[in-house]
């Protein structure tokens, strides 16, 4: 199965460490941040990642992955010239996927514990032209994109709402998320946000509002890593971790 990691971005939240070098290839443990990410894929079952970076530090991500070969897996990078939002930065996978071909995207700031195998097979059940996202409840969900439920739709999202100010629930729509190569075709749908970028919570909603978006939620320890208290959080959680 082909997955796709997100790693572009400017970090901007925890300048001036990523002034000087890519979010994701910062320290985390004993391990450049991406790396816990790419052995979650694997472990799931991804033999063919696709890495979308910026500019900045691309020579030093082909310098410490390479081909992939000491990790598993066939890599290949794509950069991303702008930071023009998730979706826009999504985009650029196209080119290495299949008419329908089903496939994970992970955001490379989000960690976590979990063996996301059941839940990825859940979604090669489900059917073509919809999506999966895993949820994980958090104390706060104002800072990320927040999951409405319905009591009647229960198995699925009708709609998410990216960074409210008044959460409807205690969840967050973690970086982890599952689609077909419809995706695409929403992605050219949809318009910039009032910050100028791609909205994967925008992407997601057309899913939803189809009734096509469909959720797990973690029970391991989840975090991002892309605030200085979440990045330490994640150095905490991960000390000590042998890959
Ligand atoms: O971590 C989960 C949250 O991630 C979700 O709950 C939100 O719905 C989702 O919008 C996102 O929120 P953030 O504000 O944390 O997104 P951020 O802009 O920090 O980007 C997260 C990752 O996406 C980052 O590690 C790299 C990648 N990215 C981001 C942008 C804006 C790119 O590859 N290119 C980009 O242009």
């Amino acid at each position: 199965m082909k997955g796709i990691i997100l790693a572009g971005g400017t970090g901007t939240r925890l300048y001036p460490l990523t002034k000087l070098v890519n979010k994701h290839l910062l320290p985390v443990g004993k391990y450049p941040m991406i790396s816990y990410g790419m052995e979650r894929l694997r472990f799931a079952g991804v033999t063919d990642l696709i890495i979308v970076t910026g500019k900045m530090s691309a020579a030093l991500f082909t310098e410490y992955i390479g081909s992939g070969q000491q990790f598993g897996m066939r890599v290949t990078f794509s950069i991303q010239e702008e930071a023009g939002g998730i979706a826009q930065a999504l985009s650029l996978a196209e080119p290495f996927l299949a008419p329908g071909e089903k496939f994970v995207v992970l955001l490379g700031d989000n960690l976590f514990q979990e063996d996301i195998t059941p839940y990825v097979q859940s979604y090669l059940e489900q059917g073509s032209g919809e999506a999966r996202v895993l949820l994980k409840k958090v104390s706060d969900p104002r800072r990320y994109g927040v999951p409405v439920f319905d009591e009647v739709k229960q198995d699925y999202i009708v709609r998410i709402e990216e960074k409210p100010k008044q959460p409807k629930s205690y969840y967050c729509v973690t970086g982890i998320y599952m689609y077909d190569t419809e995706v695409f075709r929403h992605i050219h749908s949809i318009a910039p946000s009032a910050r100028g970028e791609l909205e994967i919570t925008d992407v997601n909603n057309v899913y939803a509002q189809a009734d096509r978006l469909k959720y797990d939620v973690l029970k391991g320890w989840w975090t991002d890593a892309g605030t200085f208290d979440s990045f330490n959080e994640a150095a905490i959680k991960l000390r000590g971790v042998q890959l």
